[in-house]
């Protein structure tokens, strides 16, 4: 094992604290029941930190704050370049803090801190610099209505809004979801996930420092149904937005009938990511191999289907397998390190799981197929990055989302087949092209039904392109423009000249 770099002395404050609190109403909180629970450092499975646990009874006394800071307070109502300034002076904070934000996550998810540094954190920054641009261009319009009216739209804030993410991108989802929300005015309580609440909540004290009202923003971490589930319910949260598995994501649409809340949904994928023959191959294997195996596979738009046109299958496969297992793995922290562990050891168990069911089912693992138990790695939940063959498109290993490094390599015979079968699924996030014929590359990009295409290139986001799902993937569209229209009412207003 390599030397670990050398923390940063603020995230030792951050994890060392008896019990890290909630953010509720601009103030530091332990939960109404007083009860904490343990975040765990996956590259060893020990405990990292002590979080309070918040449950119905900390939700309510957010819900609470949210409305009275989107009703009373001064957020919404802001001269707009003042909330523009307040997100940038945001975005400065978390580059500021990048070194330690980028530590953090890293102990805190597993994924090694090349991707805190250079993806996560100057992400999360550039969403929110993103969204503080439209603070002032987020306007209604005048309507050709009867001379005898004049007619114009507002663009209202929804409100109070209940924001639940996964544990895969921790901060940069936060910021996927708060960016928007609070750009259009709009008061949160936001609930990380139970594996990762800790840079929501270092988020949260960078949100007070940047100016920030109280109660705007309220961080309440805890589990699903528990604290997620008093979020869904709340009768003063006004919309929900989330990012997790299809199976949450149907309960959250099914909640949010009794109280018609706005619902918007990130969900899970099982993309193709489709490699004719004409492809410039070194690129397309580089691209495979992002496609899956970076942050581990925990990645809702993986390319998880590799289909490969039949006559380049094998040598890709093989090709593919040897670069996957020449990845280094090991903790995040240790520098090189390409891999880290999985999240959890639930997840362990869950990914681990999909490797015995894909070897019954017949398919055969080139690389990787196991845990990663190698001297140093034994208490931690790595999985080695894996590449099967003989799969069928109607193997469970081949619908079902693994959320680990592990991808499935299928054999296509043509642009027809590989859409039939690109498209054989319930998701629809994403998808990959790998060709060198630009009108065959136009044409699948139609044809595909994702939200997100990549032609010759893959995991590639920018805070002004929108994303999210077609079919079970979820619906509405965060980042871009799009995501403006998740956190806004429009107001239709009449009056007779
Ligand atoms: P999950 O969907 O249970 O958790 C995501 C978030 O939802 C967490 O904050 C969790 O506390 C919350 N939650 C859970 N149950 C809830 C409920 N009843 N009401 C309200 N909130 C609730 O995902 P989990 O269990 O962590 O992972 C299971 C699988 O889900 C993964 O293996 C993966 O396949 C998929 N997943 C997909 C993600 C994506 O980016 N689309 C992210 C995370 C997981
Ligand atoms: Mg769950």
């Amino acid at each position: 094992m390599g030397v670990a770099v050398q923390l940063d002395p603020s995230v030792d404050r951050f994890v060392k604290a008896p019990v890290r609190k909630m953010l509720i109403d601009g103030k530091w909180v332990e939960a109404a029941s007083g009860k904490t629970f343990a975040t765990v450092n996956p590259a060893d499975g020990s405990e990292l930190a002590r979080v309070a646990e918040g449950d119905a009874a900390d939700v309510d006394r957010a819900a609470r704050a949210a409305r009275r800071a989107f009703d009373e307070g001064p957020w919404p109502r802001m001269r707009p370049v003042e909330r523009e300034k307040i997100l940038l002076t945001l975005a400065d904070l978390i580059e500021k803090h990048g070194r330690e934000l980028a530590q953090l996550e890293t102990l805190d998810n597993g994924k090694s801190l090349i991707e805190t540094t250079n993806v996560d954190i100057p992400q999360a920054a550039g969403t929110f610099r993103y969204y503080a641009g439209w603070v002032n261009k987020i306007a209604g319009e005048t309507n050709p209505s009867d001379p005898a009216y004049f007619n114009f739209t507002l663009r209202e804030p929804v409100g109070v809004c209940g924001q639940i993410i996964a544990w895969n991108f921790p901060l940069l989802l936060a910021s996927w979801k708060l960016g928007p929300a609070l750009a259009c005015g709009n008061t949160v309580v936001l609930k990380p996930a139970e594996q990762t609440p800790l840079t929501a909540l270092r988020l949260g004290e960078l949100l007070l420092e940047a100016g920030v009202p109280p109660g705007v923003v309220n961080v309440v971490p805890g589990y699903g149904e528990t604290a997620g589930a008093a979020i869904v319910r709340h009768p003063l949260i006004d919309k929900i937005a989330f990012t997790g598995s299809t199976e949450v994501g149907k309960a959250i649409h099914r909640e949010s009938a009794d109280t018609l809340k706005r619902v918007s949904l990130e969900l899970g994928g099982k993309s193709p990511n489709i490699v004719f023959a004409d492809a410039d191959i070194e690129e397309a294997v580089k691209g495979a191999l992002i496609g899956v195996f970076f942050n581990q596979g925990e990645v809702c738009c993986a390319g998880t289907r590799l289909f490969v046109q039949d006559k380049l299958h094998d040598q890709f496969a093989s090709t593919l397998a040897k670069a996957a297992s020449g990845m280094k793995q090991g903790p995040g922290l240790e520098p090189g390190v390409q891999v880290g562990p999985l999240v959890s050891e639930e997840q362990l168990a869950r990914v681990t799981g999909y490797l015995e069911v894909g070897k019954k089912e017949g398919a055969k693992p080139l690389t990787g197929g196991e845990r990663n138990t190698s001297p140093g790695l034994e208490k931690g939940y790595f999985v080695k990055p894996t590449v099967f063959t003989g799969v069928r498109n109607d193997m469970r290993i081949a619908q079902e989302e693994i959320f680990g490094p592990v991808v499935s390599v299928l054999p296509f015979k043509d642009e027809n087949d590989a859409v039939f079968q690109g498209n054989s699924t319930f998701y629809g996030l994403a998808a990959g092209v790998w060709t060198k014929d630009v009108s065959k590359a136009h044409r699948i990009a139609r044809a595909i039904r994702a939200g997100t295409v990549w032609v010759n290139c893959y995991n590639v986001f920018d805070a002004a392109s929108p994303f999210g799902g077609y079919k079970q993937s979820g619906y509405g569209r965060e980042l871009g423009r799009h995501a403006l229209d998740l956190y806004t009412e429009v107001k239709s207003v009449w009056l007779k000249i």
